[in-house]
């Protein structure tokens, strides 16, 4: 049976491949696609989740908007990397699929208190809307089956030297979910970058000839060129859809058990998450932290979903 998620993104390229992995994949039920403020603004993140499903046709799949900023700090979104639109790169058509008028939150509880098995849910950006659920509604969490999320890292950051983007956009957030009691399961970036955008990759996709490929191939370049320019990546890392690959199949994304924290405080550290794989801390364990993807698995799996979108298209 597919497994039934909700995806809670901030499209960035990385998000658009992400979505595109959990709507084309088999082993995926996609309930709902959310967005929040991160690698841009709600407005814009949400624009882009509209403008990824037309192009993938991606219909039936609710959209909607959440949290605009962070819980208690302003936003820092992360143009830098996506550009100025969030999705830089691709010319996209007008969307034809809408957003749904309703906030992320109460769309995601009212998903999750409707449907008759629990939900996991796949954050793969800043935790607001998640952390806001947990908050408003401490009752949805019987509904959640797990949290698997694209987040955090074993080892140092991406946006400060302690921190990767998506704890550090909204540290407040992400300490609630991992103090939550819900199993969470963190995709960091010591194992997101294991998925490699390279040359063969590209290529793969270029052979797939349909329209979609060509704009895959087109949000993949604009990101290499990013991580190329800000940190000398010869192919950039596809982080958001190895959090949706550990759900589609445990084998690809391979986890041990440790205590995860979130430093809030640190002069230098705020938004770290410290990993304490060797017990050092007695602290409970809270999360299954990735350390190693099958890259061969994986690629396969996000070509094969690319692939069946496209060719629906056609
Ligand atoms: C995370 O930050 C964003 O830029 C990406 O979309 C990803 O979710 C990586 O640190
Ligand atoms: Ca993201």
């Amino acid at each position: 049976m597919p497994v039934p998620i909700i995806i809670d993104c901030d499209p960035g390229h990385d998000d658009a491949i992400a979505i595109m992995l959990a709507a084309g994949d088999p082993a995926i039920d996609l309930l709902a696609i959310t967005t929040v403020a991160g690698n841009q603004t709600v407005e814009k993140t949400t624009l882009n989740a509209r403008r990824i499903c037309t192009v993938a046709s991606i219909t039936g799949v609710p959209i909607a908007a959440g949290c605009a900023r962070p819980l208690v700090q302003p936003l820092l979104v992360g143009d830098d990397v996506h550009g100025e639109s969030g999705l830089d790169g691709p010319r996209f058509p007008q969307p034809t699929v809408d957003a749904v008028p309703e906030h992320a939150v109460d769309l995601m509880y009212r998903i999750l208190t409707g449907h008759p098995e629990p939900v996991t849910l796949v954050p793969t950006a800043p935790l607001t809307n998640v952390a806001v659920l947990l908050t408003r509604y401490p009752d949805s969490a019987a509904h959640i089956r797990d949290i698997v999320l694209m987040g955090g890292s074993t080892r140092g950051g991406n946006t400060t030297p302690a921190a990767e983007f998506n704890v550090y956009v909204d540290p407040e957030a992400a300490d609630i979910v991992f103090r939550s009691g819900i199993p969470v399961t963190m995709c960091g970036l010591n194992v997101t970058h294991q998925a490699l955008a390279t040359p063969e990759v590209l290529a793969r996709l270029e052979n797939l000839e349909t329209e979609l490929s060509r704009i895959c191939t087109e949000l993949i370049t604009y990101f290499a060129s990013a991580y190329r320019r800000l940190w000398g990546f010869t192919s950039p890392p596809l982080h958001d859809p190895v959090a949706v690959a550990r759900v589609i199949d445990p084998a690809i994304v391979q986890c041990v058990e440790a205590s995860v924290a979130v430093e809030l405080r640190g002069q230098y550290t705020r938004g770290a998450t410290v990993v304490d794989m060797h017990h050092y801390l007695d602290r409970p364990v809270n999360a299954r932290v990735a350390l190693t993807l099958d890259s061969e698995k994986f690629w396969d799996r996000v070509i094969a979903a690319i692939d069946v979108l496209g060719k629906r298209k056609a």
